[in-house]
């Protein structure tokens, strides 16, 4: 009781903790999703959203010290409470889930890690939380906006970044090597479920294609104007000869680093006669079998892989055969499996995002 009463003491005034709430958790999705998908360079977005994370927690400390009569007496319940909860259920669990993952920690439900699990009820907040505001929003006043609501709020985002440096200090110590973009090792999280290679069998939403008839299947070249052609599966492994050491770094929340043999883009382009030295030529399209697709400035382009096999032993079905996109640096998303086209655009193609939620389905 004691305790209660000295952190209402403590804390800052009920608006400017909840607005200080609702620029976190914008502030938290937002850093959070640029840095999963790969949109941004993830280094410092990492630490911003790691930061911000743990100063909700701070805040929400607060807020549920303020709300815990209203919450528990029954009497005092409205329409608009059992939402309040959910939201508060579904925050918790998705700060829990983010701080275990963080540490080292994973409980995979089916094919989903727990970052999934934590990405997964980021996103499910953002609802709850818009019809929590319909019922609850009011403006702050000039007495929430204050120097000591200010140097409160200020307090907590110094206590969570201290505690961000405690955990980071904390997964050294246990070995847990995360990259920026929140993945681990394979090793670390999968001990079987692999195929053709030491890595997961992972397609983003819907992509599950029967496996492909080498002897049927046709790789198109396409140029803008008409140019380019097709190569038969046994005219690609005579171009192949090259090869990258790249990391795959999967959204579920893994990373392998693989030496990746096939045709560097730009040779195949070349080979096909499509003229990729134009002002027009400005983005390559890589467009799988089942329609998923990704494009990547021509210049990048060039440079990636078209893979058709790992460390001599030509690609799986599951990792892609017979040709899969090396796109050094991008998300594993981006990488196209099962690519059958090839083509040069004038213009990007900002379809594609909404194209990976529904590719594959019949
Ligand atoms: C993850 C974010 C949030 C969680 C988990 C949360 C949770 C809760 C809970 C459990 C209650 C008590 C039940 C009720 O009165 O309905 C409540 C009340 C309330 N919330 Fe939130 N909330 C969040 C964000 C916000 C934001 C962003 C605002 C406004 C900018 C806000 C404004 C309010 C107001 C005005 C109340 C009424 C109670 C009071 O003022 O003491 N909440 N919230």
């Amino acid at each position: 009781m004691r305790g209660s009463s000295r952190l209402r003491r403590l804390a800052p005034p009920p608006r400017a903790v909840d607005w200080a709430i609702l620029v976190a958790v914008a502030s938290a999705v937002a850093t959070g999703l640029l840095a999963w998908t790969g949109w941004l360079p993830p280094a410092l977005l990492v630490d911003l959203h790691g930061v911000v994370g743990l100063t909700i927690a701070g805040l929400l400390v607060f807020k549920f010290a303020r709300v815990a009569r209203r919450v528990l007496d029954r009497g005092q319940w409205d329409r608009a409470t059992p939402i309040s909860v959910l939201l508060g259920i579904v925050a918790v669990a998705a700060l829990v889930s983010g701080v275990f993952w963080g540490v080292g920690g994973n409980v995979p439900i089916g094919p989903w890690t727990t970052l999934n699990a934590h990405v997964g009820l980021g996103l499910l907040a953002i609802p709850i939380l818009l019809v929590h505001l319909r019922a609850r929003l009011r403006l702050p006043s000039r007495t929430d906006a204050s120097r000591r609501s200010a140097l409160r709020i200020g307090g907590l985002l110094v206590a969570g970044t201290l505690v961000w440096r405690l955990s980071e200090a904390v997964t050294a110590v246990r070995g847990v090597t995360i990259r920026d973009t929140g993945s681990k090792p394979t090793g670390e999280l999968y001990d079987t479920e692999t195929e053709g290679g030491s890595f997961p069998v992972t397609s983003w939403v819907a992509d599950d294609p029967e496996p492909i008839d080498r002897a049927e299947w046709t790789l198109t070249v396409a140029g803008l104007d008409g140019d380019g052609g097709e190569m038969a599966y046994g005219d690609l492994l005579a171009a192949a000869g090259d090869e990258r050491r790249a990391t795959l770094d999967c959204t579920s929340g893994w990373y392998t680093i693989q030496n990746w043999e096939g045709v560097r883009v730009g040779d195949l382009l070349d080979e096909a006669g499509v003229d990729t030295g134009t002002e027009e030529a400005r983005w390559v399209r890589f467009v799988s079998v089942t329609g998923y697709r990704w494009s990547l400035p021509v210049a990048e382009a060039r440079e990636a892989l078209l893979s058709t096999a790992i460390d001599g032993s030509r690609l799986a079905h599951g990792h892609g055969g017979p040709a899969r996109l090396v796109a050094p640096e991008r998300r594993g998303f981006q990488w196209v499996k099962w690519v059958e086209r090839v083509e040069l655009r004038r213009d990007p193609d900002p379809a594609q995002w909404a194209v990976t939620l529904v590719s594959g389905f019949d």
